[in-house]
């Protein structure tokens, strides 16, 4: 039996994800984008795994950059899980330019200031599969930015809080 993948996604939809965005750099610019696709692998060492899309600017910053930084992102927070992950957005220098923000002290990735927490990571492991890479990196630094705040989930296509 073929699954297709409008009928794949509805039914992964029902999965509830956090929502996070992923910031590296690019050509010297720092780039972000949002995702869902994050599993933590194990505990020691820290390893956590990302899963990039073909033809992505991440994808492409991820190949030629070993580091990158995870924000994620706090309820109320769609506006931006949104920004960054439209096509064709114009640069995300300017997008980072209206919001509060800080560089990672192991990797110098921006971390988003409103960030329920963020967390540094060097690659370890990049496996290709199917239209995605999946990078796989040893986490270098974490900071717990907003221990009391919820999360942004994405659930059945839409962005909700807890509750
Ligand atoms: C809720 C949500 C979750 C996403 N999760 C992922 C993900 O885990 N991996 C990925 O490669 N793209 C993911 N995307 C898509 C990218 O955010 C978006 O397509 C990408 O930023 C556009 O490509 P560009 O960065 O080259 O402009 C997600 C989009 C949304 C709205």
């Amino acid at each position: 039996m073929v699954v297709g993948a409008a009928e794949y996604r509805a039914a992964m939809g029902n999965l509830a994800a956090g929502v996070c965005v992923v910031t590296s750099e690019l050509d010297g610019e720092d780039v972000g984008m949002t995702a869902t696709a994050l599993c933590s692998v194990s505990l020691e060492p820290p390893t956590l795994l990302v899963s990039v899309g073909d033809g992505s600017r991440m994808a492409e910053a991820l190949v030629r950059t070993d580091t990158w930084a995870v924000s994620v992102l706090p309820a109320g927070a769609e506006g931006t899980a949104a920004r960054f992950a439209s096509r064709n957005r114009p640069s995300d220098r300017l997008l980072l330019a209206d919001l509060g923000w800080h560089r990672g002290a192991a990797t110098g990735h921006v971390i988003l200031d409103a960030a329920l927490a963020g967390i540094e990571c060097r690659t370890r492991q990049r496996v290709v599969v199917a239209d995605h890479t999946l990078v796989i990196a040893t986490v270098v630094a974490v900071r717990t930015l907003d221990p009391r705040g919820g999360p942004l989930l994405h659930f059945r296509g839409r962005y909700r809080a807890l509750g």
